[in-house]
This record gives structure tokens, sequence and C-alpha cells, in this order.
């Protein structure tokens, strides 16, 4: 039985909300603090938090090094899953880890496989985070993810799942025969906390997919299950390249942003082929499934169903 303190840094986000439900299921004898802003202590999620058994500790990432420290004494474990806005955020944080005696640091990551430096703003910006942990020789795990299911699927012309449907996924990058891993967010959950407890991830990088698969087969998919014809529009490697030459100037705190990053993304998994298995063993990453292969991630036929059996 492994007993260990961890505090989350965004337990009421989209992924961070699966990771504390799988922390509350283990069978080991972990103890949750959810670090939280003073603006957000209020808030329902924040006392639902509490009331199952969550500790609440209030954080300021742009408060004093020692103000930080204090915060995260006694805790072993932290793991910062926070929006892009926050990620440099975690600079100062690491410094504050490492003064308070944390034993492992898992930074927000969280991305699609590609290398660092050159591909994507959003990851050489966390790239930055990480050289920072490294040169004060923090311990870490680093936990990439495929591209998420909830980011992957188009509108149906039915509008039957319009809800789940993120608006970034009517365009297919390039041919759309590039083979990428794809994830559901519940299973970012369940191999974060397995990948937390085990010695063997420690200063080490993790991939988590639930899938691999081209966008030609999600939508081969989609139709089949859904029994409806989707059109194909596809947003070419070279469009993708035109609009980020745009946007070059703009910066991860910029409104527009978002845009940006999706873009090179795009480009990344879906024309250059970065986000996959095979690239993700090259740039010497553990593989989820090779380090538990008893773990079942949700395929992405199975999302589709539960979206088109919510829709009737
Ligand atoms: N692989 C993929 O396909 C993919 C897709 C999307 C996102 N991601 C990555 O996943 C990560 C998390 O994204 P998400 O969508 O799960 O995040 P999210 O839903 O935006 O959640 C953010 C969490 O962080 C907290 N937070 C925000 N600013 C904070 C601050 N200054 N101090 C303390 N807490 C703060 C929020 O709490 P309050 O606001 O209530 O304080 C909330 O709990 C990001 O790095 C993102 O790039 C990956």
């Amino acid at each position: 039985m492994i007993n260990m303190n961890i505090a989350i840094l965004g337990a009421t986000g989209t992924t961070g909300r699966y990771i504390v439900d799988e922390l509350l299921a283990s069978e080991h004898a972990v103890y949750v603090t959810a670090l939280v802003r003073a603006s957000s202590a209020d808030k329902p999620e924040v006392q639902d938090l509490k009331a199952r058994g969550v500790a609440i500790q209030l954080i300021d990432l742009q408060g004093s090094i020692e103000d930080m420290t204090k915060a995260l004494e006694g805790q072993e474990v932290l793991i910062a899953i926070l929006p892009i806005a926050a990620t440099i955020d975690q600079i100062p944080l690491a410094t504050a880890a490492k003064k308070a005696g944390v034993k492992r640091f898992i930074p927000t990551m969280f991305a699609p496989v590609a290398p660092p430096k050159g591909l994507s703003t959003l990851r050489d910006t966390k790239e930055d985070v990480l050289n920072h942990i490294r040169r004060l020789q923090l311990p870490y795990t680093i936990i990439d993810v495929g591209w998420w299911y909830q980011l992957t699927l188009p509108k149906l012309p039915s509008g039957r799942i319009d809800k789940a449907a993120s608006g970034l996924a009517e365009r297919i990058p390039g041919d759309g025969n590039v083979l990428s891993a794809f994830t559901h967010n519940r299973d970012v959950g369940r191999y974060v906390v397995r990948a937390t407890l085990d010695p063997r991830t420690l200063n080490k990088f993790v991939f988590i997919y639930s899938e691999m698969l081209t966008m030609n087969q999600v939508y081969d998919q989609l139709e089949k299950l859904s029994g409806e014809t989707l059109p194909r529009n596809h947003i070419s490697g070279d469009e993708l390249l035109a609009n980020l030459a745009q946007l070059k100037d703009v910066g991860i705190r910029d409104d527009n942003f978002l845009q940006k990053a999706v873009y090179e993304y795009q480009y990344s998994w879906g024309v250059r082929g970065d986000n996959n298995i095979h690239n993700a063993e090259y740039l010497g990453y553990m593989l989820g499934k090779n380090l538990y292969p008893d773990l079942k991630g949700t395929s992405m036929d199975e999302y589709i169903q539960e979206l088109l059996d919510e829709s009737s």
C-alpha cells in the first residue's frame, strides 16, 4: 500500500477533475490537496471537492516564492494541469516545489507528441518550464497525451452531436491519411494516477493515448455508427503554414493565441505525423499502454456511440 500526499493544481478543470476522481478512487492511501487560487475558493466545484474529502489549500502563482513554498510543504507529489495562460507561472512554482521538498513534479505538458522547439509555441513554453525544472534538479515526470477525442469529431448533418463538437474538426488537416494518437479525457485520469504512483516513471517521459487512427478513419467510424454522410473538407499543410505565417507575432498571452496553437498542432499531428507511438518511442517516451497493459482505454467507437446514445 502506497502512502502519499499529492497536491493538484487545476483540480476543477476539464482534465484535472478526471485525475481527482481517479486519485480518490485509488486503492492506495493517497491524501489529495487541491491548490486553489483565492478568487475561486468559493466556487461550487471547490466546495464539492471539499465535501468529497479533498483538502483545499490556497495558492497564488503570482505571489512570493516563500508563500508558495509554505503552501506546498508536506506534499510529496505536485500535479499541475493548468490552462495555457498559466503555463509560464509554473517556473516560480517549480522553484517553490524544490524548496518545499516535493519529490515529483508533474507539470502541465499533456500535449500531443512532438520534438521540442520550433513546431509549437505552446509546447516550447512548456519545454521552457521543463528546462527550469531540470536546472533545479527537481524530480519530475512528463506526461503527454494524444489529441483529445473531445476536439476531434466534426458536427453531424443532423445536428445530433453538436453539443459535443468543439468546432475544431470541421476541416481535416492534410489528406486525412496520417496516423495520429487520440485520447479520451477520462483515460488521462486513469493513466496519470498510475504513472504518478509508479517509481519507473520518475524523471521520464510517458505518452498516454487511447487509440491510433487517421482522420479519414475517424470520419468513416462516425459515418458508420451514425448512418449519416459527412462532407470531407480539408485544410492543406500549405494553408496551415500560410495561416501560421499571418499569426507569427501572436504570443501566448494574446487573445487569438488559441487559434495559432490549434494550427500548429494540426500541422504537427495531421500533416507532419509527429503524434504517434513510433515517434514517441523514437523521442524516448515510455508508452502508457506498455506500462499498464491492464488499463483498457476508451475506443473512438465507444466514444462516438456514447455521444449518439446521449442524443437519442
Ligand atoms: N492533448 C490535447 O489534445 C489537449 C487538448 C486540450 C488541452 N490540452 C492541455 O491540457 C491542459 C489542461 O487543459 P484543461 O482544458 O483541462 O484546463 P481547464 O479546463 O482550463 O482547467 C484549468 C484549471 O486550472 C485552474 N486554474 C487556472 N488558472 C489558475 C491559476 N492562476 N492558479 C490556480 N489554478 C488555476 C482552474 O481553476 P479556476 O479557474 O476555477 O481557478 C481549473 O481548475 C493544458 O495544458 C492544455 O494545453 C491538451
